[in-house]
């Protein structure tokens, strides 16, 4: 009998970027296919049928087009959190850790009303500093968030772990050993 298809078979891993030692696993093969992105959009969903929904958060920059993509399956609204000075309101920050030094993300402070259910996506967890920057946006603009998606998750940097307990729900769709 054939394997049933898993969105993992349709993710590249580059070897060395986009430095030394890293293992990127890239998501834009999946994206390419149609069967591949399909899925992945489907089965992304597949945890909250039923559940109220009233906006998805994308993570810049891969979260925009995963979170296109269910927004507009859930007939639902779209809100981006961006990198520091792409948004053109008014917005509110948030600084995070990355590997070396800092970042920080915003969002429109008008993109979220207090008592919304939020669903936040994004291609990858890893440390979860970009997911835990994005959680608090929306959490001072009064968003109830429902869960967090991601295609993938790195268990060894721990990400998945540090969101669950802060209380989030986490789902994804499969994991990946080695950084
Ligand atoms: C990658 C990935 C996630 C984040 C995960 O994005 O797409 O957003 O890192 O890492 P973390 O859990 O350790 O925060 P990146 O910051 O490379 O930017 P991009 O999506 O804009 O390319
Ligand atoms: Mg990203």
């Amino acid at each position: 009998m054939s394997k049933k298809p898993d969105v993992k078979d349709y993710i590249r891993t580059i070897v060395d970027f986009p430095h030394e030692g890293i293992m990127f696993r890239d998501v834009t093969t999946l994206f390419a296919d149609p069967r591949g992105f399909r899925m992945a959009i489907d089965q992304m969903l597949h945890p909250y049928a039923g559940e109220r929904i009233d906006k998805v958060v994308g993570l810049e920059a891969r979260g925009f087009i995963l979170g296109g993509a269910i927004a507009h399956q859930l007939s639902v609204g779209f809100v981006p959190i961006r990198k520091k000075g792409k948004l053109p309101g008014t917005t509110i920050s948030e600084e995070y850790k990355l590997e070396y030094g800092e970042a920080i993300v915003e969002i429109h402070d008008d993109a979220i009303k207090p008592g919304e259910k939020v669903l936040v996506v994004d291609d990858l967890l890893a440390t979860g500093g970009t997911a835990g920057a994005g959680i608090k946006l929306i959490e001072r603009l009064g968003g109830d968030i429902i869960s967090c998606s991601f295609i993938v998750d790195l268990p060894e940097l721990g990400g998945r772990k540090l969101l669950e307990e802060q209380g989030m729900d986490v789902n994804v769709l499969c994991e990946f050993e080695g950084l």
